[in-house]
């Protein structure tokens, strides 16, 4: 397995990694689990305020997420949208997303990484919890009027 920055080439593979979303359905609202298109990514990737990263094994991009620098300036990036395929799931390669994106904080004096997640995303918070984000709290009516969970992890 492979973690790099995406470039532009990506973002068509980026975006079928993220119709897996659709397997939340009924559990998350479906604000939350409708893919960007090609052209939305594309066009995020574009943006210099956040990198997404891949996880590529056998030259097919199986995993993705994204670091927000838009707080850089304050030492802080956050961690989002992660998912893998559900069949290269537990092979560690989200914890090699983490990785990376350690490796770009100490690289870029970012003091702290922090995330939203959603309690019914158990497999998530387990993978953070291993991977040494902490539970900061729960934001009321954050997204959709749904409640987050806010996880972080000090550097
Ligand atoms: C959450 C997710 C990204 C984890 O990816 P992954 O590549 O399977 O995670 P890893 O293999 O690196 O797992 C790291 C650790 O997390 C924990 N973990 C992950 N999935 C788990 C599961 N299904 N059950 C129990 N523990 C789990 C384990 O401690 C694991 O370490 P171990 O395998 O050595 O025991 C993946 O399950 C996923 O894509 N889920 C759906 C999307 C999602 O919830 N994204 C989060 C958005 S906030």
């Amino acid at each position: 397995m492979k973690v790099r920055f995406a470039d532009e080439n990506d973002a068509g593979e980026i975006s079928k990694v993220y119709e897996e979303w659709y397997s939340f359905k009924g559990i998350l609202p479906d604000e939350m689990i409708i893919p960007e298109s090609k052209e939305k990514i594309s066009s995020n990737i574009l943006n210099k305020n956040r990198k997404y990263l891949v996880a590529v094994v056998d030259n097919q991009i199986v995993g993705v997420c994204y670091i927000d620098t838009s707080f850089i300036k304050l030492q802080n990036i956050r961690l989002g949208n992660m998912i893998i395929k559900e069949k290269y799931r537990r092979r560690g390669i989200a914890s090699g997303l983490i990785s990376k994106i350690k490796e770009f904080a100490l690289k870029n004096n970012v003091k702290k990484i922090w995330l939203w997640t959603q309690e019914e995303l158990t497999d998530a918070i387990k993978c953070y919890e291993k991977n040494g984000f902490k539970l900061e709290g729960k934001q009321k009516s954050q997204f959709c009027g749904k409640d987050a969970l806010l996880y972080g992890l000090v550097l």
